[in-house]
């Protein structure tokens, strides 16, 4: 598929005024995307799990208007939060080829999180992936189309949005980015993981411990822009490729063992990428270390297959099998809540993506 595929030639129906909701999660990556190109494409393939407690839930308002321009409002629990605001022009802007009917309504964005604004969560996965499922639910309201081009359709709007936000749209595995072992993968939207998964990875658990729960001071888009001079940036790039193509007879076996060993790189390698830019900087804080060494411990000590990854910032995702959950949970909050900010954390475990919620709720 081209971007030409997603470009509407016309609408059956015009809509009067009303209202669509979606819930739509989070996910982690087991194999990261770090440095694009063009509009939001990806310098590699990557997967992630789908997660489910972490997740936005947004409804969009929409009545007709007939002024130039997009017009929109966006509240966050209830209350207006202009500050979202140049970040959904600029979405709307790169979208709007594609949604064509976006200057034809006046909307009211109204969005809540199942977990703390201020909890270090980046909300651009599933806020950006909800948004994009209400537009889609509004373009299927005019012109029918299979649920097919509909998930599709959302992933590729919702990549424009937030890249690792194509991966927000179903579960619980999604790959996004063209990678010769896997087919129909693609650059411009996320797709699920097709392949044989082995029961071990059935309802992952992912708890996230909340080191730092303050601002990055490096945000994810001048990260993305320092791989253009990186210079490990072609390597890493085919690094993260093998990667996903180890990873796929690893997910059909079971290997825990291996498992650990992809993933846990993967994160190491995704900071050390920052660590190694122009100007580098580092994300991750000594809690961070604390927590990474206890579960490497915790390992060798147990025969746990417990590790973890890391995105780009200082929190934990403390991964595990499910049939190990009173035994990790134990040892998190014996452990390693103590290296937590406020002794804070979210037990979440794999999902499966967006779902439309009723308007009235
Ligand atoms: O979607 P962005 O632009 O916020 O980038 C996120 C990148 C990582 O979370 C670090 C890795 C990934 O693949 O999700």
């Amino acid at each position: 598929m081209t971007e030409q595929d997603f470009i509407p030639s016309s609408y059956a129906h015009t809509l009067t005024q009303g209202t669509v909701s979606f819930q739509s999660p989070s996910n982690i990556a087991l194999v990261k995307y770090w440095g694009k190109y063009g509009e939001q494409l990806p310098k590699n393939a990557s997967i992630s799990f789908t997660l489910s407690a972490c997740h936005t839930k947004t409804s969009l308002h929409f009545e007709p208007k007939t002024s130039d321009g997009f017009e929109f409002q966006v509240f966050l629990d209830g209350n207006r939060e202009a500050g979202f605001e140049p970040k959904i022009q600029k979405f709307f802007e790169r979208i709007e080829t594609y949604i064509p009917f976006l200057k034809d309504y006046s909307f009211r964005i109204e969005t809540s999180n199942s977990f703390p604004h201020s909890s270090g969560i980046a909300s651009s996965a599933s806020g950006m992936s909800a948004l994009a499922m209400c537009l889609m639910q509004m373009e299927r309201q005019m012109t029918p189309m299979e649920d097919a081009f509909f998930k599709k359709k959302a992933s590729f709007l919702a990549r424009l949005g937030s890249g690792s936000a194509s991966r927000s749209i179903e579960g619980p595995l999604v790959v996004w980015g063209t990678h010769q072992a896997i087919e129909g993968s693609s650059n411009l939207f996320g797709v699920p993981y097709a392949y044989e998964v082995h029961a071990n990875f059935r309802d992952y658990q992912d708890v996230i411990l909340l080191v730092d729960k303050g601002e990055k001071q490096v945000s994810s888009t001048v990260g993305h822009n320092l791989m253009h001079s990186h210079p490990f940036a072609v390597q890493r790039f085919q690094q993260a490729n093998n990667q996903l193509e180890a990873l796929m007879p690893v997910l059909k076996s079971g290997d825990l063992d291996a498992f650990i060993e992809i993933v846990e790189a993967e994160a190491l390698s995704l900071h050390a990428m920052m660590m190694t830019s122009t100007p580098n900087y580092i994300l991750m804080k000594p809690n961070t270390l604390q927590i990474i060494e206890r579960i490497r411990n915790f390992r060798l000590q147990t025969g746990s297959k417990v590790c973890f990854t890391l995105d780009a910032g200082a929190n934990v995702h403390v991964l595990f099998p499910k049939s190990e959950k009173d035994q990790v949970l134990q040892f998190i909050t014996s452990e390693l809540v103590s290296f937590c900010k406020n002794g804070e954390y979210i037990a979440d475990q794999t999902g499966l993506g967006a779902i439309h919620v009723s308007e009235n709720q």
